[in-house]
């Protein structure tokens, strides 16, 4: 465990992982951590997850996602609209989900990343073609890989505080 202010000013974006498979433990602290997430109404969570670590599934969704091909587990976050009460606001509440997943990660010493995919269509159809999704209300939005950091790649402090980015009281 890592304390919060080292986790949220560490985590960067590991793309490279060690061939070391990550604990089910972990994953599944990544999933609790994930549902933790506020979102757009309570109880109407559309998030839902599929868990991936079969390498040839991996490899095919490196077709369309490079970094996921050698990943030792990738996690796909799906959007359930059935589930969703503030359709509009899907997407902020999936993100809600997944800036968690990040952030746990480093708590637990590995390294994340956050593929994007949603609102691109054709990569969105894709991904569920690869997966076996045959329902328009099930929408791939993310998926975030995981692992231990590879070669090149580690979770450090970056500071990427802006000053002019911050008004006060008026614009
Ligand atoms: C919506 C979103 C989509 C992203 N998609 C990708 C992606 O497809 N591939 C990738 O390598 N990084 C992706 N990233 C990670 C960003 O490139 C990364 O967060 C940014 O460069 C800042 O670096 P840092 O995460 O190390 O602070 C994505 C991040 C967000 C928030």
């Amino acid at each position: 465990m890592v304390d919060f202010e080292t986790v949220v000013k560490t985590r960067r974006s590991i793309r490279k992982y060690q061939d070391k498979e990550v604990e089910d433990e972990k994953i599944d602290k990544i999933l609790h951590a994930a549902m933790q997430a506020p979102g757009s109404r309570l109880g109407a969570e559309p998030w839902e997850f599929l868990v991936i670590k079969n390498k040839d599934t991996l490899k095919k969704i490196g077709e369309i996602k490079p970094r996921v091909s050698d990943a030792p587990v990738a996690i796909i976050l799906l959007a359930n609209m059935e589930k969703s009460f503030y359709k509009q606001v899907w997407q902020q509440d999936m993100s809600a989900a997944a800036e968690n997943m990040l952030l746990e990660a480093v708590n637990l010493g590995l390294g994340a990343l956050w593929n994007g995919v949603a609102p691109i269509d054709d990569r969105m159809q894709k991904i569920a073609d690869i997966i076996g999704v045959d329902n328009e209300n099930i929408k791939p939005f993310c998926i975030i890989t995981l692992g231990y950091p590879g070669e090149g790649f580690e979770n450090k402090f970056m500071d990427k505080y802006d000053e002019s980015k911050i008004h006060y009281e008026t614009y």
